[in-house]
């Protein structure tokens, strides 16, 4: 596949039988078109260009619920493939903070593997669900505090590998080409984050949804940053998730901390000084 010519694969993602034998696909399946995607796209010179044919075969793909990617995906591919690369001088590692289904960790690990960064990812998920919501997290999403929200139990550390070790073998296969050191650690964070951590951390991807989840984000996380680092919020600015504005005001106004839009990120984060 990844040897035709793009606007012919481009053209063979509109069509209605390309569309039903997507969602007849695995969740592995999709990561590997994605990455097969990902490689071709490899092959053109420019930068713009590249993720520009990422996002016209995103927006193409609309593959449902267990979707690899889907049409708001795309900006955030770009951008994290942007702001991964922008970070090369700042010193520490890449931490996200939710996995989930590794859609967005996939991304850190291929951006690393792309702008050849000597960086680990680490990702930290408990990979069985959400804590207990808060009265903080209430609201048109969460119905109730003190039971865990529904979703995300259907992941696991072994289903995130299986993405990267399919990958591995193959012919340009990115991340063999530069391989990349990146670490899964289960458990709920208030218990996982404080000794697994890494020293310093250039990149915080905050995507856990929830307020007590943010909490523990940001007070174990923030003090790591490093000078120049990035801290992103997936669900900042999401008001179906209002347990994520309210602990990022709690702990990062008084620190002085200023959130600003990333453009290219299309989310909300902190830049630390
Ligand atoms: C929205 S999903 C992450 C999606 C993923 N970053 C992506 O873009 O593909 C949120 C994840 O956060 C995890 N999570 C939320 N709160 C957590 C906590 N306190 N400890 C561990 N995991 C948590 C859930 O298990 C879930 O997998």
């Amino acid at each position: 596949m990844s040897s035709l010519p793009y606007r012919a694969v481009l053209r063979l993602f509109k069509s209605n039988f390309l569309q039903r034998w997507l969602k007849r696909l695995s969740f592995t399946e999709r990561a590997d078109l994605l990455i097969k995607f990902w490689r071709s796209a490899e092959r053109h010179q420019d930068v713009e260009g590249r993720f520009k044919l990422i996002q016209e075969a995103f927006n193409r793909q609309r593959m449902g619920t267990l979707s690899l990617v889907s049409s708001n995906e795309y900006g955030r591919a770009y951008g994290f493939f942007d702001l991964v690369g922008s970070l090369r001088g700042v010193e520490g590692d890449i931490v996200e903070c939710g996995v989930g289904r590794g859609i967005s960790f996939a991304y850190l690990v291929y951006a690393v593997a792309l702008h050849k960064l000597d960086k680990t990812v680490y990702g930290f998920d408990s990979f069985a669900g959400f804590p207990p919501a808060t009265a903080q997290d209430v609201g048109s999403r969460v119905k109730e505090a003190n039971r865990p929200p529904e979703g995300w139990t259907e992941t696991s550390p072994a289903m995130i590998k299986a993405i990267f070790d399919h990958d591995l073998p193959l012919r340009d296969s990115l991340i063999a080409a530069h391989p990349v050191n990146y670490k899964l650690i289960p458990g709920f964070f208030d218990q996982s984050l404080p000794g697994n951590l890494p020293p310093k951390i250039a990149l915080l991807h905050a995507d856990a949804d929830m307020y007590p989840s943010t909490m523990a984000i940001l007070t174990h996380g923030i003090p790591r940053m490093a000078s120049g680092g990035v801290v992103i919020f997936d669900e900042y600015h999401e008001e179906r998730w209002p347990g994520v504005r309210k602990a990022v005001e709690e702990v990062c106004v008084p620190k002085g901390l200023q959130v600003e839009y990333f453009e290219k990120m299309r989310r909300y984060g902190l830049r630390i000084p």
